[in-house]
């Protein structure tokens, strides 16, 4: 097998980001991803306009992607693609992308779960980054899910807790939208979270019974205290900030560990990785370094680039199911809630 050179083009548009990357044998040659700033206005993604974005992008960053790499269409071995979960209109973009391009090609089609691919994003080959060895716990937090999964192989995996309301991503993001900060809010909570005291307010956790999560309660709960300070004192967010933004973000961290510790205990498994959007928070990465010292774990955390949206994953998902013989045929649909 490893004398084979297996080219994958792998496209990912379930949300608001255009993505094509391509893979030579495990390991990315090109990565490339174009944001749609367009949502910044609305303060969160408009379905309709994503999926018009991403017809006007997806040639374009497609080329790029095959430029940046140095190969031609010719030289491709399948072509990898996000299946769902995601906004239908912006998935059928991508699939049919896809569809086209493989048939065009007469090579094969594979059908990526996005899900699948925040976790799998660990096993892109990366000299400075180790892969986390079966069985391990691997907690998926994005804008559009928080779940935490067993992976048991890389294609025997099982939800074993997940939200029952809002993800976290959207914690950060409806929280930073009641402070006035602009969208997608979390690198910003991020950044103020550093300059301010995480105990300067005190939010109450969800109690939510074993592994699941539940994040509506505190961006209620936030938006009363805020209410009430401002009502008090009106310039209060602008002179509170910082620390509002690190007691929020302490909070939120606090209810992820909590529940990995459990994981943790629950099913005896001690390798812990993570993935998706709120992966590249600063403050959740240190949390998880501690771990390491306070409960014995030993972590994962996938390279910067590979923790947003972005096609290296898909690539990757699409490079293992290559290698199995997993393809897909032309009669595949998009499917916005698939399952893990
Ligand atoms: O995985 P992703 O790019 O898209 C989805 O599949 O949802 O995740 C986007 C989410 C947004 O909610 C964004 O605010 C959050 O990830 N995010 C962060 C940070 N960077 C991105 N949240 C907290 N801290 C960050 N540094
Ligand atoms: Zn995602």
């Amino acid at each position: 097998m490893t004398s084979q050179n297996i080219y994958i083009l792998a496209i990912e548009s379930s949300c608001d980001d255009t993505a094509a990357a391509v893979m030579h044998n495990g390991k990315i040659l090109s990565n490339i991803v174009a944001n749609q700033k367009i949502h910044e206005e609305y303060g969160g993604v408009v379905p309709e306009l994503a999926s018009r974005a991403h017809q006007q992008h997806i040639v374009p960053v497609v080329d790029q992607a095959l430029k940046k790499a140095s190969i031609n269409k010719e030289q491709l071995s399948a072509i990898a693609f996000t299946r769902g979960p995601g906004l239908m209109g912006s998935l059928l973009v991508g699939t049919s992308f896809a569809k086209s391009l493989a048939y065009g090609l007469n090579i094969p089609l594979i059908d990526v779960n996005h899900m699948q691919a925040h976790i799998l994003a660990h096993f892109i080959e990366e000299d400075a980054f180790d892969k986390p060895p079966f069985p391990f716990l691997a907690m998926t937090i994005s804008g559009g899910h928080t779940q935490i999964v067993r992976v048991d192989s890389h294609f025997d995996m099982e939800v074993i807790g997940e939200t029952i309301d809002d993800a976290v991503g959207e914690a950060f993001d409806k929280s930073g939208k009641l402070l006035g900060l602009g969208y997608p809010a979390g690198p910003e909570i991020d950044r103020r979270a550093k300059l301010g005291n995480p105990k300067a307010f005190t939010f109450t956790k969800p109690r939510v019974d074993g592994l699941n999560f539940s994040f509506s309660g505190l961006k209620t709960a936030i938006l009363y205290f805020v209410q009430k300070q401002v009502k008090a004192n009106p310039n209060f967010i602008e002179e509170r900030l910082d620390d509002i933004c690190a007691s929020i973000q302490y909070t939120i961290i606090g209810i992820l560990i909590d529940k990995l510790k459990l994981a943790s205990k629950q099913t005896g498994i001690k390798h812990i990785a993570i993935g998706g959007g709120v992966s590249a928070n600063t403050g959740i990465r240190e949390a998880l370094k501690n771990g390491e010292q306070k409960f014995g774990w030993t972590t994962y955390i996938p390279k910067f680039e590979y923790t947003t949206d972005n096609a290296a994953m898909i690539a990757i998902v699409g490079h293992l199911k290559y290698l199995e013989g997993d393809y897909a045929d032309q009669s595949i649909m998009a499917s916005a809630r698939l399952k893990l």
